[in-house]
């Protein structure tokens, strides 16, 4: 049995391939529990923070309805809805909230502000995503991929096609490594990861047997594969002025049914963390395919991302059930 009580969880490569595989058994159990109405709280009584930084969807109803389930409370503040930022610093803000907190998850720009985070606040923090990690996607994302394949974690072979420098790519590769999965990832020289990060996985890899790879080729990248993702083309942070460049240099890459069909395997599933710009029914959807004239969506097509071979939507409900065995695993009683 693993002990991860009063652990934090800001990036991947700080946990074990066996801590690792623990909370995604946990995850599973967790799920069973609730489906089976069989969920014992062992939250009761903690008091979790939500500082999100920037906006959110999944990753702020995860947390709220685990803690809930679980039997704690939450108090969630929204972007600008504190003073963090403007008027009072990271380190300060960590030493307020370790005060009247049993834990802090944190969504922000920085990597570097959620480690000050947790190097201040004395109790356990949560990385709800940065411009470089995304965690607790990370175990959605295997859970998932397991649970739709029925292979072990380490038999895994999937693809990202994309923008490889930002959170998705970047996580995706390194816990990939971890996993001993087969990892590829796919996109325009100038999108790729940054050196450090590949020396990571591939050093990890090394210890754990994975198959990583970077290329520029999408079809090399989707050969064979069990599982294609994508993400968005421009992240939160970003200026919309990098959208026109970004259409050009992606649209290669776009998720499309041409591209699943190059992997050559007819069983393929579609993944995204979401949101997805796959039609232009967002304010901003609308926007980027009226000027880019993209109008079968743009990092996915409407088609794929309707189609049986997808399964977004089970990778997002995943999202409570891993984010609640973090939550377990670290402060559970
Ligand atoms: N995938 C994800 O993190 O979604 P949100 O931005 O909605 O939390
Ligand atoms: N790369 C995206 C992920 C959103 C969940 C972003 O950072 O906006």
């Amino acid at each position: 049995m693993l002990n991860l009580r009063g652990r934090s969880f800001l990036k991947e490569a700080d946990c074990s391939t066996a801590e690792l595989r623990f909370l995604l058994d946990l995850s599973r159990d967790l799920k069973r529990a609730k489906y089976t109405g069989t969920e014992q709280p062992r939250l009761t009584g903690k008091q979790v923070a939500l500082v999100f930084a920037k906006t959110s969807t999944r990753t702020r109803s995860a947390f709220e309805v685990a803690v809930h389930d679980q039997g704690g409370h939450v108090t969630y503040l929204d972007p600008g809805g504190s003073q963090l930022g403007h008027k009072e610093s990271v380190a300060d803000t960590a030493r307020v909230l370790g005060r009247m907190y049993d834990a802090i998850e944190f969504r922000g720009d920085r990597q570097d502000q959620v480690e000050e985070l947790a190097r201040y606040a004395g109790v356990p923090v949560y990385n709800g995503l940065t411009a470089e990690w995304h965690p607790t996607q990370m175990l959605a994302d295997f859970l998932t991929m397991h649970e739709a394949s029925r292979k072990p974690y380490d038999r895994l072979a999937y693809a990202y096609v994309g923008d490889c420098r930002f959170n998705m790519g970047r996580s995706l590769l390194v816990m990939g490594a971890l996993m001993g999965a087969d990892v590829r990832l796919a996109g325009p020289p100038d999108l790729h990861p940054p050196a450090d990060v590949v020396e990571l996985a591939e050093d990890i890899a090394r210890a754990t047997g994975a198959r990583v790879t970077v290329t520029a080729d999408p079809a090399e990248a989707v050969a064979g594969v069990d599982f294609v993702h994508t993400d968005v083309w421009v992240s939160m942070g970003e200026s919309k002025e990098v959208w026109a460049d970004r259409v050009k240099l992606l649209a290669p890459y776009q998720v499309n049914r041409t591209l699943l069909a190059a992997g050559g395997n007819p069983d393929v599933r579609f993944m995204h963390c979401l949101p997805a710009f796959h039609n232009a029914q967002t304010v901003v959807g609308a926007e980027i395919i009226a000027a880019t004239g993209m109008d079968n969506g743009l990092e996915v097509t409407d088609e794929v991302f309707e189609s049986p071979a997808s399964i977004v939507f089970d990778q997002a409900e995943n999202r409570l059930h891993t984010i609640k065995a973090v939550l377990v695993a670290t402060l559970g009683s």
